[in-house]
């Protein structure tokens, strides 16, 4: 059941990653003009790849860079090779293009695998899916993992509230693969029909498209009654399984290295650091036959740690937040994982806030709209929002204005939730 890569040591994983490395740079320098032009730019050859280490000679690649080929500028195999095409939407202008071979498939489809196991999962469990299915690459990543393991997958896809707790109910999986958000979604649903979630079937949750902190894990597991490890990838890279927590140290999540080369740099000075220091995380595809991606600068900000419970795989710590997704308020950077961490540790606050940026005078402002909990007394709100304004003050080190709203008026997830609204001027 375990595949074997799983097992192998240090000396054969770095010995395995260094020949695919040196595939791959061979396979985009002859097969992606792009490739072709920016190493002749840079002035290296994929010959010039000799260690791991010599990566740090080649350029980087961005989400730029896969725009400005689009659709189909990046692909490395002619597309009567191609199986499958997905595409992330982004909030702005075109979308990022992906396609997989069908070696690239079950590739994906084993480490998704791979990932449902060391969440817990094994051959006939049923695994309710309610990522999205579509050019999304949530849905059908977790899908066609699960059933690679042995699984019988519940498609359900994302939406439909309250028709997926009925058939959570009725169809009795012991697994869900969802965003954290989306969960909390699905449990007030159950509670709204007056069921206790645990005392569902389920068992694990296998958590991720975006951001969630210790302080969520923690709500989760409680509420619905079942262990809560998180789950990574990048459609870019590979989609869902690029990383994977273990159910049994919950500990930050395990790279599956034998495919997927990670660094991380200073973003700033994008110099290489080394392992335990924080920055932006980068992969390389080892393995990719229709989409190779060298140096991709994923934006998402985290640490490598050495492995535990897959002792040859590094572990990437739970990213707490995006380049992108930083707010910086009067020269302080502010995460909303910071945020959330500090929401959910509030008496009386539930976990659902999002965060409204605007502009006073000629400086950026934020407010933090959450919701009291159902049973939280009106009078307990004015003190949980002044607690939450100090608690931001004192952990994060600025002023923020919140305000309570009502038990389930605030917008709802039905996927990745849209944390940070942009209500700047000239925005
Ligand atoms: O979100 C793939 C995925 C689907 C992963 C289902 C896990 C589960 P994209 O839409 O391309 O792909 O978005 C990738 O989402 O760069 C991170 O910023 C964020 N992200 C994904 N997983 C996590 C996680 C899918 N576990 C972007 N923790 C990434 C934090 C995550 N952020």
């Amino acid at each position: 059941m375990t595949d074997t890569a799983e097992k192998l040591d240090l000396d054969e994983l770095r010995a395995l990653q260094l020949t695919r490395l040196q595939w791959t740079l061979e396979h985009a320098y002859t097969n992606v003009p792009f490739y072709t032009k920016k190493f002749d730019e840079a002035g290296v050859r994929p010959e010039d790849c000799r260690t791991l280490e010599d990566l740090a000679k080649f350029p980087f690649t961005t989400k730029h860079d896969l725009r400005d080929n689009y659709p189909f500028g990046m692909f490395a195999v002619p597309q009567d090779r191609i199986r499958r095409i997905h595409a992330s939407s982004g909030t702005t202008g075109k979308p990022t293009v992906v396609c997989y071979t069908e070696a690239d498939i079950d590739t994906w489809a084993t480490v998704v695998a791979r990932s449902i196991r060391a969440a817990g999962g094994r051959p006939g469990h049923k695994v309710h899916v309610a990522y999205g299915y579509g050019l999304f690459t949530g849905g059908l990543g977790a899908h066609y993992g699960a059933e690679k393991l042995g699984c019988t997958v519940i498609p359900a896809s994302g939406g439909m509230t309250s028709r997926q707790v009925q058939i959570i109910t009725d169809f009795a999986p012991e697994i869900i693969m969802v965003t954290p958000t989306y969960m909390l979604t699905l449990l007030d649903e159950f509670e709204r029909q007056g069921i206790d979630p645990r005392t569902s079937s389920l068992k694990v949750g296998i958590f991720g498209a975006e951001p969630w902190t210790e302080q969520m894990r923690a709500e989760i597991e409680e509420r619905a009654g079942i262990d809560a490890v998180d789950i990574y990838g990048l459609s870019e890279v590979m989609g869902p399984g690029v990383a994977q927590e273990c159910v049994e140290t919950k500990d930050g999540l395990h790279i599956w290295e034998d495919h997927f080369y990670p660094e991380v740099i200073d973003p700033f000075t994008e110099r290489v650091q080394a392992n335990g220091e924080s920055g932006e995380l980068l992969f390389t595809s080892l393995t990719k036959e229709a989409l190779p991606i060298i140096r991709y600068r994923t934006r998402d900000l985290t640490r490598l740690l050495p492995g535990t419970a897959r002792p040859s795989f590094r572990r990437m710590e739970k990213v707490t937040g995006r380049t992108d997704d930083m707010i910086i308020l009067r020269g302080v950077n502010v995460f909303p994982t910071q945020i959330e961490e500090i929401v959910l540790r509030t008496e009386g606050l539930a976990p659902h806030f999002q965060l409204i940026r605007t502009t006073r005078g000629r400086m950026d402002h934020l407010t933090v709209h959450v919701e009291a909990r159902s049973d939280t007394p009106a009078e307990r709100r004015a003190a949980a929002a002044a607690e939450l304004i100090a608690g931001v003050k004192d952990g994060v080190g600025v002023t923020v204005d919140v305000e309570v709203f009502d038990p389930d008026t605030l917008e709802r997830s039905l996927g990745k939730m849209r944390r940070v609204l942009d209500q700047r001027e000239g925005r």
